[in-house]
């Protein structure tokens, strides 16, 4: 059998400093678990358009479609903020989303016991927090039509559209109900139908999905009230179902419930390939991070647990996967801290590659 695949798009800013420390996990895996990938490299956002006009050439997404996975770092910059909109970097993100039709996006968002202490907010709020989020991610308002920047008389106007159909909230309310039979079975599907239709039509499908999962505690929260309840008493939550631009809002805040941006991983997934597999691509949540791009400084752990999600939702690698986690989770227990981790005083922060040592490290005393 051939092994499997992984297209890796390191991206712009950060995102070729933390995939270099990605790398040096999957050789790990390869000289030491017998775990070895195909691994192929191509361009994405920024870095695309410096190449070939474009934030995503069509033979990197002709590729994306075939791999067993993808790998992503992070799109975008002050750079290209003069690009038109349909070359933004963001845009070459955007089109791997849609094409690969990756509807369910899981954010989870684990606070380890080490960074307990580091989070801004007080330690008992956050300790052993262990939620899940799933963002819907190729519909909703980023792609509803109409859209646009029109002229309106004297002035212009602004235009995006917020549009849900059944289906699209049955897909990816499904995929919520399913992890939450494998979790702690309670969902809680946050919209805002006290306000928007496409919000009433959410929550009446997630409330037909709910009585194939009996089991299921499932709860209903606008958003709003949602993002408040976050910050206030996370622990309430298991796993958290929304659409795309509440979702995106909710998984930044839930980060830092975590201690860093830094810390948050993320799998894309769609419907299963002919394998049986989901299409996926798996990213950190954070961004291109443009302030600390280039100086060694970027916390490679979004990243790292990215990989592992991606050993356990493409690869069925489960305790590999597992492994890994408690490898990271090693690491930060031993003290070592890149600077967005720093609060304790004394502490020296240690720079990506040393943290990425570390963790391959780690792995080494795992066996
Ligand atoms: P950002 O996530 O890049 O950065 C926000 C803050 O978090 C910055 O202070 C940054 O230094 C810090 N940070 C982020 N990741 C970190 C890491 N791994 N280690 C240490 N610190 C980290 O968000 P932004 O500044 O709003 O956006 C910058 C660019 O990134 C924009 O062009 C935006 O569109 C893009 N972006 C891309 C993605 C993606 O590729 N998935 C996600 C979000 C933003
Ligand atoms: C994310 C990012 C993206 C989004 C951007 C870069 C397109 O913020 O992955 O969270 O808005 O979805
Ligand atoms: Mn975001």
């Amino acid at each position: 059998m051939s092994n499997p695949s992984l297209l890796i798009l390191p991206g712009d800013g950060i995102g070729p400093e933390v995939m270099a420390e990605v790398r040096k996990v999957i050789d790990w895996y390869g000289a030491k678990r017998d775990l070895a990938f195909d691994v192929s490299e191509d361009l994405v956002g920024g870095a695309a358009y410096d190449a070939h006009g474009t934030p995503l050439h069509d033979d990197t997404m002709a590729k994306a479609q075939e791999v067993d996975a993808v790998l992503l770092g992070a799109v975008g910059g002050p750079k290209y903020d003069v690009l038109d909109f349909s070359v933004k970097p963001e845009r070459g993100l955007l089109r791997l989303r849609k094409e690969m039709d990756l509807y369910a996006n899981l954010r989870p968002a684990q606070c380890f016991d080490a960074l307990a202490d580091f989070s801004s907010l007080k330690k008992d709020v956050v300790a052993g927090l262990d939620i899940m989020i799933v963002r819907e991610l190729t519909s909703g308002i980023y792609f509803g039509e109409p859209r646009g920047i029109i002229e309106e008389g004297n002035e212009r106007v602004g235009i995006n559209t917020q549009r849900y159909t059944e289906s699209e909230i049955d897909r990816v309310a499904r995929s919520a109900f399913e992890l939450a039979m494998k979790r702690d079975k309670k969902l809680c599907s946050m919209e805002k139908a006290n306000v928007m239709e496409s919000g009433v039509l959410w929550r009446e499908v997630v409330t037909e999905v709910g009585k194939d999962y009996p089991e299921v505690e499932l709860s209903h929260m606008y958003a709003d009230a949602g993002a408040m309840q976050l910050c206030r008493w996370p622990k309430q939550f298991d796993v958290i179902v929304t659409d795309n631009l509440f979702g995106d809002l909710l998984s930044d805040a839930a980060a830092m419930l975590t201690g860093s941006l830094g810390m948050l991983p993320s799998a894309s997934l769609g419907a299963p390939m002919a394998n049986g597999r989901p299409k996926a691509l798996y990213e950190p949540v954070h961004g291109s991070a443009p302030d600390i791009a280039g100086q060694g400084k970027a916390n490679p752990i979004a990243c790292i647990l990215s990989f592992a999600m991606a050993l356990r939702y493409s690869f069925d690698l489960g305790d590999e996967a597992t492994r890994l986690e408690q490898a990271v989770e090693k690491v930060l227990a031993d003290g070592a801290r890149t600077a967005d981790l720093l609060g304790e005083e004394g502490v020296d922060p240690v720079s990506t590659s040393q943290m990425g040592d570390a963790i391959v490290a780690a792995l080494d005393a795992s066996l």
